[in-house]
């Protein structure tokens, strides 16, 4: 899909990949930029406009819902990542909190329009989603999880013509990888690398030199092969919220 005159909800957008993701859709000549935030954003550019949501928030994601009329892109970008090591079932829950439920409930709430638009959604997910990293466990959990949910609503929404894509995110220099010393791809060249992908019509997208080295392996690995064959068995009455 190609992003220019198309109308894109981003959350998490006011920092990181997400704000990243707004500049280039913007770039890219998108006639709409719904930006979902926590906190207050200021964006001169008069095609953003900013949303209060978070992603947690079942009232603020319906109260989104209710303010935009059409859409034709979702990006599911918002995240944490806390160090842990599974000994707290806390801090597993809190991930699973904003990195697989709100995925799933943003998803729900918006997908009427994005069946009218026959849309996309944009699952910003990790490499930890295909392999765990043992110092981010419950991030990783939580990322497998929403990669799983991510493949289920692809199989679903075939149907109806809503394609659902996933981003295998490589480290990226953002606030998350703070302190991590390793090497980084900018937010900005993520983001490019994501309406990359989104525009050439992939699936699976790997948005940076750390992912695109996997890709290839993934793409005709058995993971791969069996998720087609598994989604053959998708029920045509499947991921209908109305
Ligand atoms: N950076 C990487 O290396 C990397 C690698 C793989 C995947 N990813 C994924 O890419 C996405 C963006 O990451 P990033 O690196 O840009 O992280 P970041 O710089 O830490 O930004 C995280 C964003 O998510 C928002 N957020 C957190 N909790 C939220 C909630 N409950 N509701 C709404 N927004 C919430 C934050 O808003 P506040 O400012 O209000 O906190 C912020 O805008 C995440 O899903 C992350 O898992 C990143």
């Amino acid at each position: 899909m190609n992003i220019a005159k198309k109308t894109v909800l981003i959350t998490g957008a006011n920092r990181g990949i997400g704000l990243a993701l707004v500049n280039e859709a913007l770039r890219r000549g998108a006639k709409r930029v719904y930006a979902g935030t926590r906190g207050a954003l200021e964006n001169a550019d008069k095609r953003v406009t900013p949303l209060t949501l978070d992603v947690t928030s079942v009232s603020q994601i319906r109260r989104a819902a209710d303010e935009i009329g059409a859409l034709d892109v979702l990006i599911n970008n918002a995240g944490i990542a806390l160090y842990d090591d599974l000994s707290d079932s806390e801090v597993l829950e809190r991930s699973l909190a904003v990195n697989l439920f709100g995925p799933f409930n943003v998803t729900r709430a918006f997908l009427p329009l994005l069946k009218r638009s026959k849309g996309a959604i944009v699952n910003n997910l990790s490499l930890a989603a295909l392999a765990p990293l043992p110092i981010i466990p419950a991030y990783s959990i939580s990322k497998a999880a929403a990669f799983n949910m991510t493949q289920s609503l692809r199989a679903f929404l075939a149907g109806h013509g809503v394609t659902v894509h996933a981003v295998f995110l490589g480290p990226i220099d953002t606030d998350m990888t703070r302190g991590f010393e390793i090497p980084k791809a900018s937010p900005e060249s993520a983001a490019i690398g994501v309406f990359d992908g989104l525009e050439k019509g992939e699936e699976d997208i790997f948005p940076d030199p750390a992912s695109r080295s996997v890709a290839d392996g993934w793409r005709t690995g058995v993971a791969k092969a069996l998720e087609r064959e598994f989604a053959a068995f998708a029920p045509e009455s499947a991921a209908n919220p109305e």
